[in-house]
């Protein structure tokens, strides 16, 4: 991500906040960095170092700790986004986990896309520490990350809540309070349930235009115009065309969602058939060595 690029949002006049970020990912590197830009007082924490080292190369103003816990040392809020529940917990909770380092009364705002059961733990965690915990799943992608436009969805206290918003607006387009602790990631699942099954039924639109030889791109334009048009087709549908995937959400990732997807639908009896089978359309898609490859190439399997 360009520093250019950060500093091409601009962002409401909010109080300079003392905030830690830990996980530098493809969504928390510039999650922090506008955090940074908006002009908060950001220290980071990653596993691996040399990437809080760069971090802290493009943004001067920040710094880096080597510890989750050494990193949330005076922080009011403590943004993360790391993999999934067990990657969560293990910055969280331990010896060097963030709870240990954090002042009573300072909230964690978690933007991993995990299970609703993790949040309320840790929820219920934090309640006992005198600390608060929002979890805030993402939507946006990587293009929303670097551009700060993401669409986030928040589960926990209103009160706890109305705190993080306007220091969060640094990277959201929205940011919108969902009701209880989970109800967050609930959201999320159900933005996941949406574009799987908005994925294959592209996929198979796309490969039907192809074996019938049309201009499948010109396709795409006059459709898109229409009732079938989606994000996916209008930001997807072309690359998918010509077989282009090593950029966006990766296979791997979905899948990950997809069984928080599916748990969470056997614990509150909703039925989701097309959404189990997508599940297994990606991981033939993960088969034909696919795990990094966007979403999207869930049309190869088609081909
Ligand atoms: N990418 C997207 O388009 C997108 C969109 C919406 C939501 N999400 C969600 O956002 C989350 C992060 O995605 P991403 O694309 O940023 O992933 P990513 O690029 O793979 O980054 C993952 C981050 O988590 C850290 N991490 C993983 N396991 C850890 C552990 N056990 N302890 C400490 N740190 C650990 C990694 O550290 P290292 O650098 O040391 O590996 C890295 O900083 C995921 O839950 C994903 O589903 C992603």
């Amino acid at each position: 991500m360009s520093t250019a690029t950060i500093a091409s949002r601009s962002y409401a006049a909010c109080a300079s906040t003392p905030v830690a970020f830990l996980g530098l990912g493809v969504m928390g590197y510039p999650m922090a960095g506008h955090l940074a830009a908006a002009g908060h007082q950001v220290t980071v924490y990653n596993r691996t170092a040399a990437k809080a080292e760069a971090w802290t190369e493009e943004f001067p103003g920040g710094s880096h700790a080597a510890t989750p816990r050494e990193a949330v040392k005076g922080a009011r809020m403590v943004f993360s986004c790391v993999g999934n529940d067990d990657d969560l917990r293990s910055i969280v909770l331990g010896d060097d986990g963030a709870f240990a380092g954090m002042e009573p009364g300072a909230i964690f705002v978690d933007h991993t896309t995990a299970s609703a059961q993790v949040a309320r733990e840790l929820y219920a965690e934090a309640r006992k520490r005198g600390l608060h915990f929002i979890d805030a799943p993402v939507s946006g992608g990587q293009a929303g990350a670097v551009n700060g436009q993401l669409t986030v969805m928040c589960g926990g206290d209103q009160d706890v809540f109305d705190q993080v918003a306007p220091v969060a607006d640094a990277f959201s387009r929205a940011f919108t309070y969902m009701g209880a602790c989970g109800n967050g990631q609930l959201t999320k699942m159900v933005n996941q349930i949406c574009v799987a099954s908005v994925v294959q039924g592209l996929s198979e639109a796309i490969a039907f235009g192809l074996r019938a030889d049309l201009d499948v791109e010109k396709v795409l334009d006059v459709i898109g115009k229409g009732a079938a048009q989606s994000w996916q087709m209008d930001n997807r549908g072309k690359t998918m065309a010509v077989g282009k995937f090593d950029f966006g959400f990766a296979v791997d990732w979905m899948r990950k969602d997809l069984g928080l997807v599916l748990a969470e639908a056997q614990r509150n009896g909703a039925r989701l058939p097309v959404t189990a089978l997508v599940d297994q359309f990606y991981a033939d898609v993960q088969a034909m060595g696919g795990n990094r490859w966007d979403t999207s190439s869930l049309i190869q399997r088609l081909r």
